[in-house]
């Protein structure tokens, strides 16, 4: 199915990747083994070798992760894709599949806070240093490039302040260097924006987000050409943060809706934005879709729609921003997005809370800063319950 061309995304959502087993099923199947057995000692060997393709043992591969992967390649319009344990080792195999000791990443300073503290605090200690530029700046990538870069790492829209970066601006640069691009698409998914057809060479994703779109577990991935997925699988199946055959099947089922969520709840982020922005108790609204926001024309031409993350400040700092916060009884306080159930967080005292003042004042997340992951509730509750602590402010 993921090889048979043409179909549409929805389409793909829902049919890509599957392998049907000697039973038939309709639904994917649910293969929960660590192990799989060989018919005689020699077939073992051969698996062992490589010189046989096909399962060995459930850190390598699985045929639920498997279908998990080939559904989500098909998607991304890549070659291939690697299914990791969540977002954070999917980031963490590309960068130590692909760099050594000595080599240095240039990243947007919009990344996710815990990508920063990777490549700031972690990565030096096996030697790969980052240097941190605006993400909607290509000069200054190009600026920040040295002779040992071997990696570009952004994220767009970034979290939380949805800043786009030009994927296709960035990528020029860093190809007329040899240096790799990867764009982590965990807030568009490959619904609302495609990084390889833009010319990224790899996509990383947290499906803890919308490919799950329900909250409920943790996963990732890696996509791109086989040539670059080859070496993030060799790193996995030694060093162990694969996907676990149980939450590939929960993502499985998740995907099926992936395009009707992200449509509906992109809808209603749209509508939400357009009312914050109106309020007279908040300073500005980040969100891609609106005019007011300074890469519009870009995300337009580069996304398929704005997303359903809405951040916005109010007029003041944390004390007002936690008054909004406490008085949700609808919105959920949680840091995950991408659920149906719309979130609620404070970035610059969670998501954002480990990382230095300076680095966040940098990344521009104020005290007064909310991000808002829209669900699926109507937008009219979601107004309500929002209006109950900016009517206090
Ligand atoms: C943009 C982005 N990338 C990566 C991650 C990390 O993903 P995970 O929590 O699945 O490790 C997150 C998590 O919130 C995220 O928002």
């Amino acid at each position: 199915m993921s090889e048979v061309p043409g179909y549409r995304p929805e389409t793909l959502a829902v049919r890509a990747g599957q392998e049907r087993s000697q039973f038939g099923e309709h639904s994917e199947a649910l293969y929960l083994t660590s192990s799989f057995v060989f018919k005689d000692a020699a077939q073992a060997a051969r698996r062992f070798s490589g010189e046989e393709e096909g399962n060995v043992y459930s850190r390598f591969t699985n045929p639920t992760v498997d279908i998990f992967a080939g559904r989500l390649a098909a998607l991304e319009g890549a070659e291939d894709c690697v299914a990791t344990a969540s977002g954070m080792s999917a980031i963490m195999a590309l960068v130590l599949a692909h760099l050594k000791h000595g080599d240095h990443i240039v990243a947007s300073n919009g990344l996710f806070g815990a990508t920063v503290q990777l490549f700031s605090n972690i990565m030096p200690r096996a030697g790969i240093t980052a240097t941190f530029v605006p993400q909607t700046d290509p000069s200054a990538w190009e600026a920040a490039i040295r002779p040992e870069t071997k990696l570009f790492f952004l994220e767009t829209p970034s979290n939380p302040l949805t800043e786009i970066a030009d994927i296709p601006a960035l990528t020029a640069i860093a190809h007329a260097r040899g240096i790799l691009v990867a764009v982590d698409n965990c807030f568009c998914t490959p619904i609302l924006q495609k990084p390889l057809e833009l010319g990224a060479d790899l996509v990383v994703h947290s499906a803890t987000k919308y490919l799950d779109g329900q909250g409920r577990v943790l996963g990732g991935a890696v996509c791109g050409p086989r040539k670059l997925t080859e070496e993030v699988f060799k790193f996995l199946r030694t060093a162990g943060p694969t996907l676990s055959a149980f939450n590939a099947w929960v993502l499985l089922k998740g995907m099926e809706t992936l395009r009707i969520r992200m449509e509906a709840q992109g809808a209603s982020a749209a509508r939400l934005a357009a009312w914050l922005e109106a309020h007279p108790k908040v300073a500005r609204v980040f969100y891609p879709g609106l005019p007011s926001h300074p890469q519009h024309a870009l995300a337009q031409k580069q996304q398929r729609g704005g997303g359903a993350i809405v951040s916005f400040e109010v007029k003041g700092a944390r004390e007002q921003a936690w008054t909004v916060v406490d008085h949700c009884r609808l919105l959920s306080i949680t840091a995950n997005l991408g659920d149906t159930k719309t979130t609620i967080t404070h970035p610059a005292s969670t998501t954002h809370g480990r990382i230095t003042p300076e680095a966040r004042a940098a990344a521009g997340i104020s005290e007064g800063l909310l991000r808002i992951a829209v669900g699926l509730e109507a937008v009219e509750d979601l107004q309500a319950d929002l209006e109950r602590g900016l009517s206090l402010i």
